[in-house]
């Protein structure tokens, strides 16, 4: 072997290959000692390999490699996991919970794919097992990469625990070159049962259902625990791939268990909704037999070309559907409400129960949705539980589906005490005492305090923090509930999270000596709170917590306006119009309401302020109003909820103070190297080839913007037979029009 150069020593091409090595032995060092329990290396000779390795990539933090073994599980991160980026995101599933949602399912389907009703389309259908999802990334039939979903884009690295896990297969033969597996761990009845009597008689922790059993077992940072532990894997889905594994869904799986993965006998092929309903009520009555935890059916279309077609939503497929179990219930008394305030004000009213297991967790705390929904009606003033209320002290049925929050369903009326009362729901806020509203259409009452109201600062600032938004290491819901009331080093705002280091050195108290915190701790807090000072516009805007402002509108918005300023100043010139627009809505509200002999008074004066604020509206304003609602997605009430937080003086003056401390990243126009990238579409008229919903969601796939309407702002228009005034307009102002052949031509799908 070449002689073994002090690091300092090293040129940019040696520490290259150095790396390389270094990351071979280690993985092989690792696998030896974890998975076949056969190390070949004394515990100092791998202390010494790691080390050599940091030490390179501290001095070359350029080559460090995506493999890295600084990033490996068994290299205990200090906290936590390394973060893997899924190659291809990591989708949830949309629900249906009974027969029509399925039937609903295969019409929007056809209708998507522009199939007739009679036309043959077939699905696959197979348990929905209850474990936690996993993606396995196998290069030249090795396995080299395990991750769990984490929020779809990015997951955690969990190689080395799920190389012990005996379902996963550590080789794979004659499998594409890249191939990612995805499936679910799950733990079997029997296999729980056994964890939880050993854990019990070691006085360890117990599980409260094989799923987090499973969950808690391959998230383990030793290995050798997830080894002791009894996972299991089904094979279900795939990520990226260098070849495409089959033409159908069925083949596709039926490859995956020629390659030695587990898959799930009662998948089975069916060709109509009645037969996907059939095989649903054959699984749900094996249920209870099969040994291990599933809580619906999921159905997919079984051709994979039309499930390419298909595509996805923000984060669901498009050709998939779970359709759950029913919910499992129990009874309870409700021994008190509270009410919660959220980050936009709304004042949420929880249950608090007297503490009962449901499908084998222990619920105390469930959900009453809002005023309404206590009071025994909906939201549009139906009849709910044929007009039961809920009052504190009655029995409540309380159920839970799936992860989903436990919910009071109904309540028996012959056991409600003599004494109760009907619950009164505040009209102030119980935080801060300010008046709480309801507006015209909202289901929902909420506090008028903005910024100055307590909890709707914190939950803002817990949202701001979040995972999707910006995602600050060590600084998560507690600290920010800490921080929040710290009357050394307060969190009040969103900016004050980018001066809490500077104003912790000018203290005499200092973070680092305080209970609970060490100089490490808060030296990586504030490492973790540097490192989000880049951000992308889209996840600020997100962040920022604004009413109906939700991550895919933050997107749309971000792809439309490109950076901060020229955002910004949109919203600003477009407030008159914004207000132009409430006021002609509440004047239709009014007239609505008013539409009686008295209230033709009021109409009458409501039309004349109409015209008024018509008249006042300058024509800049309304332009740049219509074209902040003109962007695909965001409507009116998005738009005003976007103007009404930007004219806030409080709210304004967080987002100002908060920029000044941030890089704001432009969003990357994706797969730039379509033709159509960044480009606003118009379609109209009729497409033959596909369906406009297919249409809009390929183009924006390949990086388009789809809009409603001709403007200056269009650069193509696809026109079918039948187009009117859209492509006069277009002609009028020199837009270049495609016909259906010629746009399919230019995406190359022709
Ligand atoms: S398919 C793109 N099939 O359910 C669609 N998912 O609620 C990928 N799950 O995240 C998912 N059994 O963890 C699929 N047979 C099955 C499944 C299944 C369980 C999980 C999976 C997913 C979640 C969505």
């Amino acid at each position: 072997m070449s002689k073994i150069l002090p690091v300092s020593e090293l040129t940019e091409e040696d520490a290259r290959n150095e790396l390389s090595r270094l990351a071979k032995e280690i993985l092989r060092a690792n696998r030896l000692y974890h998975a076949e329990d056969a190390p070949e290396l004394s515990d100092a000779d791998f202390d010494a390999l790691k080390r050599r390795n940091s030490e390179i990539e501290a001095r070359f933090p350029a080559l460090k490699r995506p493999d890295s073994p600084t990033d490996l599980v068994g290299a205990k991160v200090a906290d936590g996991f390394a973060k893997v980026s899924h190659a291809v995101r990591m989708m949830s599933l949309g629900n249906g919970f009974d027969d029509t949602d399925i039937a609903d399912f295969d019409r929007s389907i056809r209708k998507y794919l522009g199939l007739k009703d009679v036309a043959p389309l077939s699905y696959t259908a197979e348990p929905k097992i209850d474990g936690l999802s996993l993606s396995l990334r196998y290069e030249q039939g090795q396995l080299v990469q395990a991750a769990t979903r984490g929020d779809g884009e990015v997951g955690e690295n969990v190689t080395e625990n799920a190389r012990t896990v005996k379902d996963i297969p550590q080789k794979i033969d004659n499998a594409p070159d890249i191939l990612e597996v995805r499936g679910e761990v799950y733990m079997s009845h029997s296999d729980f049962d056994d964890l939880n009597s050993r854990q019990a008689a070691l006085g360890g922790k117990t599980f409260a259902n094989p799923r987090n059993a499973a969950a808690g077992s391959l998230r383990q940072l030793d290995p050798a625990i997830t080894k002791s532990r009894p996972l299991r894997f089904f094979a279900y889905a795939w990520g990226e791939l260098s070849e495409p594994l089959a033409a159908t869904q069925m083949a596709a799986i039926q490859r995956l268990r020629s390659f030695g993965f587990q898959t799930n006998a009662l998948t089975s092929l069916c060709g109509s909704v009645s037969e996907m309903l059939e095989h649903y009520r054959a699984i749900e009555a094996q249920r209870s037999t099969l040994g291990y935890d599933i809580d619906g059916v999921v159905y997919k279309v079984d051709d994979l070309n039309l499930q390419a077609r298909l595509g996805f939503r923000s984060t669901t497929p498009r050709w998939a559907i779970a359709h759950k179990f029913p919910a499992e219930l129990a009874w309870t008394r409700l021994e008190s409400i509270d009410i919660q305030v959220g980050r936009t004000g709304a004042l949420s009213p929880v249950a608090r129960l007297h503490p009962v297991t449901v499908g084998g967790v222990v619920v105390s705390n469930a959900t009453l949705h809002n005023e309404d929904y206590i009071a025994g009606r909906d939201a549009k003033g139906g009849v709910i539980r044929e007009g039961k209320d809920i009052r504190v002290g009655d029995w409540v049925q309380v159920y839970r589906a799936g992860d989903v929050i436990p919910k009071v369903a109904d309540v028996d009326l012959s056991k409600r005490p003599d004494d109760s009362v009907p619950y009164t729901f505040p009209t102030r806020c119980p935080e801060c005492q300010s008046d709480a509203i309801r507006e015209d259409g909202d289901a929902v009452r909420r506090c008028t305090g903005g910024l100055i109201c307590p909890a709707q600062a914190v939950e803002k600032l817990k949202h701001f923090v979040s995972r999707k938004a910006f995602d600050i290491e060590g600084l998560g819901a507690k600290q920010i509930e800490m921080f929040h009331n710290d009357p050394v080093l307060p969190i009040k705002t969103p900016a004050d999270i980018f001066t809490l280091e500077q104003r912790d050195a000018g203290n005499l108290a200092r973070l680092k000596n305080r209970d609970g915190w060490g100089e490490t701790s808060a030296s990586n807090l504030f490492a973790a709170i540097n490192e989000k000072r880049t951000i992308e516009l889209s996840r600020l805007l997100f962040a920022l917590g604004i009413r109906h402002v939700g991550e895919v509108g933050a997107r749309d918005l971000a792809l439309h306006y490109l950076n901060w300023n020229a955002m910004a100043r949109a919203i600003d010139a477009a407030r008159p119009a914004a207000l132009a627009q409430r006021r002609a809505e509440d004047a239709e509200e009014a007239e609505r309401i008013a539409a009686t002999e008295e209230g033709r008074r009021a109409r009458v004066k409501e039309a004349r302020e109409a015209a008024v604020v018509r008249n006042d509206v300058p024509d800049s304003a309304a332009a740049a109003w219509s074209d902040l609602i003109g962007v695909d997605g965001i409507g009116a009430t998005l738009g005003l909820s976007l103007s009404d937080a930007f004219a806030n003086g409080d709210e304004r003056q967080a987002f100002d103070d908060l920029i000044g401390h941030l890089t704001i990243l432009s969003p990357k126009a994706p797969a730039s190297d379509s033709p159509v990238a960044g480009k606003t579409i118009v379609f109209t008229g009729t497409l033959e080839k596909m369906t406009r919903a297919e249409a809009k969601a390929r183009a924006e796939a390949l990086g388009a913007k789809v809009s409603g309407s001709v403007s200056q702002k269009t650069d193509l228009l696809v026109a079918g037979p039948g187009a009117g005034s859209k492509a006069k307009k277009a002609a009028d102002l020199g837009i270049d029009t495609l016909d259906e052949d010629g746009w399919l031509q230019l995406i190359g799908d022709a």
